[in-house]
């Protein structure tokens, strides 16, 4: 039962983990999302690390990829993997669509955060760049659907917590593994 749940809470997290991780492959030379504005305190609004084809292409394809996989699944006759959704095409993009927007919005808030505190771009806020996309995807589909987010993952909230850890630990391989590749300017 906990495996399977384990499984569900992953299979539902696909967006906001495409939507962590994409962004990287499309924000190279794009228009910084803050247009290069300095805040108050002398520092930039978020920094050039966060860019407008970074934030929609991100968007676009961690839906695209997840409905991809959808399709896989209903060629396969494995039905119930698309049902787990909501039940119907609209509920299956409305929370694809708030999962992915708000990991991306997670993370704006979390570099606007970390501006504010000092950090460069790149530079490590433990912990926070781990988790910032989980918390904005979970916290916006509360917002914009709460039935379908308690049934979906509160009910599930052991295997959410394990997932929170399984989480942590690929976001930090990942991260590294973009950095030797040279994608990503940080290892973490
Ligand atoms: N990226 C982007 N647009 C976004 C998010 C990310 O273009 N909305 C790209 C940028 O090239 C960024 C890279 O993906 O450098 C890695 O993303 P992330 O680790 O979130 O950014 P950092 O460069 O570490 O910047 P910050 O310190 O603000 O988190
Ligand atoms: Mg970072």
């Amino acid at each position: 039962m906990f495996f399977a749940n384990a499984l569900v809470i992953l299979w539902l997290s696909q967006p906001l983990v495409y939507a962590n991780m994409l962004p990287v492959a499309f924000g190279r030379g794009g228009k910084p999302i803050d247009f290069g504005l300095v805040a108050p305190d002398g520092r930039p609004l978020l920094g050039p690390g966060k860019t407008w084809p970074g934030l929609f292409g991100g968007l676009f394809f961690a839906v695209m990829l997840t409905f991809g996989l959808v399709v896989v699944a209903i060629a396969f006759e494995r039905h119930e993997l698309y049902d787990l959704w909501g039940l119907s095409f609209t509920a299956f993009i409305v929370h694809a669509t708030t999962l992915a927007a708000g990991a991306l919005l997670g993370d704006l808030l979390k570099s606007y955060l970390k501006r504010r505190r000092g950090l460069e771009r790149g530079q490590a806020w433990p912990i926070i760049d781990q988790f910032d996309a989980v918390i904005g995807g979970f916290a916006l589909t509360a917002m914009v659907d709460w039935p379908w987010f308690r049934e979906a993952f509160i009910t599930r909230w052991s295997a959410v917590l394990f997932m929170f850890l399984v989480y942590y630990v690929v976001h930090r391989c990942v991260s590294f593994i973009g950095y030797r590749l040279g994608l990503k300017s940080a290892p973490h």
